[in-house]
């Protein structure tokens, strides 16, 4: 089966076709459209621009991806066999966009549609054929899945393919939302987690070159150990603000340059987060005793937080499994993977934007 797949639950406009080869999925082409430049500059995204931008890349980007299956695959529209859209969560302007789009070439092409929840498509990322699961092959259920973006904070048990129970997560701020509040408290220039995670980087390569002394910043791990597979990160940037202004603060800062000191912060914060999420993540991975871990969202792209679930689920012999970091951030071949993987045919008509849809 082949499908066409359309993403455009916020900021960026997707299409991409892909098929299924060995219970995996293979991306034939993919393409992506984004306005995050513009959010930028008003430090964080405006709805009503998402959505305009969205008007202005979706035909474009679905033409681009039918050309590019035409050159290189000799495919046409009359191999694509269903459509499928991611229907929510996200923003209801930008939502629209797409799921119209999508109705309108399955009404056209006489094709079968099939409506995907955009947060379940994040862990299907972990199906596509790509460079990180090459060798650990198709992942297997049951499995926890930790996924975590800009809006959401999860634990799952995946018991089947569709079979799908919260076991956990965020009581108040996402992960993703965390880090872009504290990009934007350590003044980098768009509100992005990405900053946060490269700055962190930075120290840890000052550290080694001399700085000890910003070692002694320190940040809570709120929740760790109270046994619960709930979370907490809207008090982090409270303790981020207050650190700063402690005099233990000072002392540890003393002599180093504002670069340095930035990046020391990062690194903490970064350690912070990921110290809590692999922590929760390992408990309920003794909980269930799955055969697979599957790391999934925006936050999946942090480099830290994909070695260490990695290494401590090698030591407690469990499968780690996370997308290409191409696939974590949002895009359109996850929603193809868990349209080929899952299939929820909807009649077109019937299709409608759900921009508060639960993960399931
Ligand atoms: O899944 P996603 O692309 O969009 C949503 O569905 O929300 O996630 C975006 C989130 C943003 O909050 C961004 O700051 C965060 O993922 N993010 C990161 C990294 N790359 C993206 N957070 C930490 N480290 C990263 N490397
Ligand atoms: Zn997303």
């Amino acid at each position: 089966m082949i499908v066409l797949a359309i993403e455009s639950t916020c900021d960026e406009t997707g299409a991409a076709v892909a098929r299924l080869v060995d219970g995996r999925v293979e991306i034939l082409a993919e393409v992506k459209a984004s306005s995050a430049e513009i959010h930028a500059k008003y430090g964080g995204i405006i709805p009503e621009i998402a959505a305009r931008e969205q008007v202005a890349s979706i035909i474009p980007v679905i033409e681009t991806a039918m050309k590019t299956i035409a050159d290189s695959h000799q495919l046409t529209a009359d191999n694509v066999d269903a459509l499928a859209v991611a229907v929510g969560p996200g923003l209801i302007g930008s939502l629209l966009i797409g799921v119209e789009t999508a109705k309108a070439l399955a009404l056209a092409w006489k094709k079968p549609l099939i409506a995907v929840n955009h947060m379940a498509a994040h862990v299907f990322a972990n199906y596509i054929v790509g460079e990180k699961n090459q060798d650990n092959g198709v992942p297997e259920l049951p499995a926890v899945a930790l996924i975590v973006s800009g809006g959401h904070t999860d634990l799952m048990y995946m018991e089947s393919l569709d079979n799908w129970k919260w076991i956990g997560g965020t009581r108040d701020d996402a992960v993703g939302e965390a880090f872009d509040k504290a990009a934007r408290m350590l003044g980098f220039p768009s509100p992005n987690g990405a900053l946060v995670a490269k700055a962190a980087q930075m120290a840890v390569q000052n550290l080694e070159s001399g700085s000890r002394k910003l070692e002694m910043i320190r940040l809570p791990r709120p929740m760790i150990n109270d046994g619960s597979l709930e979370m907490s990160f809207s008090g982090l940037k409270t303790a981020l603000i207050n650190i700063v202004g402690s005099p233990s603060f000072a002392k540890a800062t003393e002599g180093s340059s504002r670069e340095q000191i930035i990046s020391a912060l990062a690194r903490e914060f970064n350690e912070a987060v990921v110290d809590v999420l692999v922590k929760k993540t390992m408990m309920a991975a003794e909980r269930y005793k799955p055969k697979s871990v599957l790391l999934a969202g925006g936050v999946a792209a942090n480099q830290l937080l994909r070695q260490n679930l990695e290494a401590r689920s090698q030591k407690s012999g469990v499968k780690f499994f996370c997308p290409d970091l191409k696939y974590c951030t949002d895009n359109a071949a996850m929603i193809a993977a868990c349209g080929l993987m899952r299939p929820t045919y909807i009649d077109p008509l019937e299709l409608r934007a759900e921009p508060g849809l639960e993960i399931k």
